[in-house]
């Protein structure tokens, strides 16, 4: 029995935000400063998927990230002390015999996970890796109803927590000093607007030259800009649940451009600043605005997180000419690989059907 194994295999998505996340109130916790709010992708072509094996005849836990033994992170290590000790709670909540308890307690787990799409080059790999992996954990350990996964992904990386469910998710700031309400919550489901679509341009799949941790605290450290930050957020989040909700295109787009450009406006105001966006990024930013001036209204929204790859968000109506468009005007120099995105077809409680 000791030398026995298991393994569990789960998959979870990005998510993109709309309203961002920038800046922490803890940096222990992973506290934010503002109120974020995202939508989820599909899990096939993004997303991270993760093989957990458990037995008490391992030493240790190990890692092995995208093929790679790797060392365990104190982040990714909080997140594993963080579970083991729900699974004692589950446990004497339940009153397991002593001796599983015993046992179990004993595991040691051998995680494996791979991105589908470039790591740390801003495609919200660290929010699939860490929820996937809280999510994997979780199972392993059958503690996925009993505690709220996106306060233990959360620990992981910030923008994981909002992993955790489907459709459109906030993650509140929360006043709390232990971050008990600082939790990802389903607003709408994906369901609400099956016809958006997302196109994900990779302009460079290479890992970014400032991470978006230290980006964000340089940004809290220097930039005045931060001090709007969380009543604008709050502003912005209301309208694209308004405009969400409504169905109402235009009204959504405008809020997500204004946020992107947010964001990068804060990163070149911190000191020494960040610039995360290139040329081609710039050149997108153009593409966007100038195919909304010639339809005469705003049927093309564009996000960039803390890189210069962009999330191109629209009804599937204009999905042809879009991609027409952008075939003959980006994609055939080779300079972005373009990738077509639903929002899920599974709603919250199908997340755990793998
Ligand atoms: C620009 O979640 O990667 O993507 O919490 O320090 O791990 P840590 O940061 P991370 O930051 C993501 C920032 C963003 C915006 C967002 O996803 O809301």
């Amino acid at each position: 029995m000791e030398d026995a194994e298991w393994e569990c295999t789960v998959e979870a998505p990005v998510n993109i935000a709309l309203v961002k996340y920038w800046g922490k109130r803890d940096s222990e916790l992973i506290l934010p400063y503002n109120d974020s709010v995202s939508l989820t992708l599909d899990e096939e072509k993004l997303g991270t998927r993760t093989t957990v094996r458990y037995s008490a005849s391992y030493e240790e836990d190990s890692l092995v990230l995208n093929g790679k033994p790797t060392v365990i992170s104190s982040r990714l290590s909080n997140v594993i002390e963080e579970i083991r000790r729900a699974f004692r709670k589950q446990a004497v909540r339940i009153k397991m015999n002593a001796q599983d308890l015993m046992s179990m307690s004993r595991y040691r787990f051998r995680i494996e996970t791979n991105n589908k799409m470039p790591t740390a080059a801003g495609l919200a790999s660290s929010a699939s890796g860490m929820a996937c992996i809280t999510f994997a954990l979780c199972t392993a350990l059958g503690i996925t109803e009993s505690v709220d996964m996106s306060e233990l992904a959360r620990l992981g990386s910030g923008s994981a927590c909002r992993s955790i469910h489907g459709g459109l998710v906030q993650w509140e700031a929360g006043k709390e000093e232990d971050g008990s309400d600082s939790l990802a919550k389903q607003i709408y489901p994906a369901s609400t607007w099956p016809e958006l679509k997302f196109i994900v341009l990779v302009v460079d799949g290479e890992k970014k030259k400032v991470g978006s941790t230290e980006g964000m605290q340089r940004s809290m450290a220097t930039s005045e800009y931060m001090l709007l930050r969380p009543k604008q957020c709050k502003d912005r989040i209301q309208e694209v649940c308004w405009a969400f909700q409504a169905k109402l295109f235009p009204a959504l787009a405008e809020v997500i451009i204004k946020d992107s450009n947010t964001l990068h406006a804060i990163c070149r105001d911190s000191y020494p600043p960040v610039n995360y966006l290139t040329r081609t990024s710039e050149a997108l930013i153009d593409f966007v605005h100038r195919l909304n001036e010639a339809l005469g209204d705003v049927c093309v929204a564009y996000t960039f997180d803390a890189g210069p790859n962009c999330f191109v968000i629209f009804e599937e109506k204009h999905e042809s000419l879009l991609m027409w468009l952008l075939l003959h005007t980006f994609i055939e120099n080779d300079v972005i690989d373009p990738t077509i995105h639903r929002q899920p077809k599974w709603d919250d409680d199908e997340l755990a059907k793998y």
